[in-house]
């Protein structure tokens, strides 16, 4: 944190790729400067030397040089290259999302944030998260086009209307960190922010202990499937089921009418719920209305941890077909029932909030 008066130049490097950031930052401001300088010095010199007109009406000409044009064209492949691989390197590093990791839930608003943990924490314009630990943020926004930024952890990414995107990072050192929306969205966009907190392991256990608020996203999502929005009078199983089966999806290929299929990620969760008729699935009749307008954001994110939840997915984003299916148990007359070892899953969350569970495999 910024202890002095003086505006800082810099913030805080808080996140474990901050430094890399940095470095290709500060290998551009070289480069410029080694440019800049002897170009200047070049024009004030040239300006001076040659500045009689009438003795130097007429200069040499110059036909052609093999050194001159090799000089002037590997110097400038060499830097520009250099550039590149550097910010590939950084690029790679910074949004390829890590497998295991904390889990959290991010929806803007016009003029705000709201966040949710997986432990059912809530939070408004405000981020507590665990030092050195994998922070992944899954975002979207109930209205215009945000930016989740954090520059301390050198990191942002787009919130984009109707699509989920997704933010991670590792925070290194305890403190808070400015939050700032980074896209201009409309009148109170300068104040769309906040902080991020971020607190030694023990002391975010104790936060994470005394902030249990409400229903997790999965409980939240299977109070909203099963009797909010009735979801489950089709979708569960037995004789009278006529909406596609949701257990154990979550990362595969799913068969649609006409042959096709799709990976059933979160985007498409999310789409099946908004815009059902246009992707059937094979042996089902596009019967299902839209919820849209009906459903807000954040209850969207929900029904998809949920449905998440039914193929034993708790956090990973990344890379859903790789998530540990723990469901093996056999199909209970009720199959929309949460998979045994996905509830003690939620309970272990809710009564021991020291160890949310994606981040247990880190321990
Ligand atoms: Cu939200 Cu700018």
């Amino acid at each position: 944190m910024q202890t002095t008066s003086w505006v800082p130049l810099f913030p805080d490097q808080a996140s474990d790729f901050a430094w890399q950031v940095d470095y290709l930052y500060f290998y551009l401001i070289l480069v410029s400067v080694a440019f800049t300088i002897p170009i200047v010095a070049a024009i004030f010199f040239f300006g001076i030397k040659y500045r009689e007109r009438e003795r130097y009406s007429t200069p040499d000409e110059m036909h052609g040089s093999i050194l001159l044009e090799t000089v002037w064209s590997i110097i400038p492949f060499v830097i520009s290259m250099t550039i590149f691989l550097g910010g590939a390197i950084v690029y790679y590093n910074q949004y390829r999302i890590p497998e295991d990791g904390m889990q959290v839930y991010v929806v803007g608003k016009q003029w705000m944030w709201k966040i949710q943990h997986e432990g059912g924490q809530r939070e408004i314009n405000e981020l507590h998260v665990p030092v050195n630990t994998v922070v992944k943020l899954t975002m979207t926004t109930e209205d215009v086009l945000h930016d989740f930024s954090i520059p301390a952890f050198r990191t942002k990414t787009d919130v984009v209307p109707g699509r989920y995107t997704y933010l991670w990072f590792k925070p290194t050192k305890p403190g808070k960190y400015h939050l700032y929306c980074a896209e201009y969205c409309g009148l109170n966009h300068s104040g769309m922010g906040g902080y991020v907190y971020v607190m030694e392991q023990d002391d975010f256990a104790a936060w994470q202990s005394g902030n249990v608020s409400g229903q997790t996203p999965v409980e939240q999502g299977r109070d909203l499937f099963e009797n909010k929005l009735g979801c489950a009078s089709c979708h569960a199983g037995g004789p009278q089921q006529r909406g596609a089966k949701l257990e154990n999806i979550f990362g595969h290929e799913v068969k649609l009418v006409g042959g096709q299929t799709v990976v059933a990620d979160e985007a498409y969760i999310r789409d099946s719920i908004l815009n059902p008729g246009a992707k059937i699935v094979e042996g089902f009749q596009p019967i299902m209305p839209t919820f849209k307008g009906q459903v807000t954001e954040e209850q969207i994110v929900a029904l998809v941890a949920y449905i998440k939840s039914l193929s034993g997915v708790t956090g990973s984003t990344s890379s859903a077909s790789s998530a540990p299916v723990s469901n093996t148990a056999p199909a209970a007359a009720n199959t929309i029932a949460v998979p045994a070892a996905n509830r003690g899953q939620a309970n272990r969350q809710g009564s021991n909030p020291n160890a949310p569970a994606s981040s247990n495999a880190n321990r």
